[in-house]
């Protein structure tokens, strides 16, 4: 299968909306706009295009030419401004095939090309191990975890902490393989 990074854009904006409202949101934050309107993704395209490459890396995931999912590394600000976080998600019928490891891999090459950062940070909710692993073959290490650091509905979960060093990700062989 073909992974590819591409931008979103007004060509792939009804993509963008379809993938939004369909996606699995058990393990993500609640600021994912829901439902996904026509108004979510303009807001979403312009954001991009003030920011993209310049405050983070945004990019829709394509599996042999289908959006199939989203991946951002956005760069914080303040005492944080050399750290960027890492977000994803994938279409449920597209989980465990190993597209996000794929792309996570891309996204970070990317963020250290583009943004000046020295580190990416991963957050999961604990029981989402699928998400830890995809961070662990990128080669983010365990940091530590928030305990019941996220409450989402009924739910009260730990936050795990992930992070990735440049010096690192760039020494490492899961970069080289990109
Ligand atoms: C979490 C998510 C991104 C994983 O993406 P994916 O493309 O299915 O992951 P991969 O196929 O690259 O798998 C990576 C590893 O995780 C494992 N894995 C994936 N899903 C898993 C699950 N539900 N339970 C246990 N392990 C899982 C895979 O087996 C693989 O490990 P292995 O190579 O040692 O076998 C995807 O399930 C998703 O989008 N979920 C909904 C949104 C979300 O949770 N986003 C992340 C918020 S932090």
């Amino acid at each position: 299968m073909k992974i590819e990074l591409r931008k979103f854009t007004e060509e792939n904006k009804q993509d963008l909306i379809k993938l939004c409202n369909a996606i699995d949101r058990k393990y993500l934050s609640d600021r994912l706009p829901h439902p996904y309107t026509q108004e979510s993704a303009d807001w979403w395209l312009n954001m991009l295009s003030e920011n993209d490459e310049k405050k983070g890396v945004w990019r829709a995931i394509y599996a042999d030419d289908k959006l199939v999912g989203n991946i951002s590394v956005e760069q914080k600000s303040d005492v944080y401004h050399k750290d960027g976080e890492i977000g994803y998600f994938l279409l449920t019928e597209y989980w465990s095939k190993g597209i996000m490891t794929e792309a996570a891999k891309q996204i970070c090459a990317l963020a250290f090309e583009k943004l000046d950062i020295i580190r990416i940070t991963g957050l999961y909710y604990e029981p989402n191990v699928g998400s830890g692993r995809v961070m662990e073959k990128c080669g983010f290490k365990f940091e530590g975890k928030l305990r019941n650091g996220v409450v989402k509905g009924d739910d009260v979960y730990n936050l795990c902490i992930m992070g990735l060093l440049k010096e690192d990700f760039e020494n490492s062989r899961v970069n080289k393989e990109v």
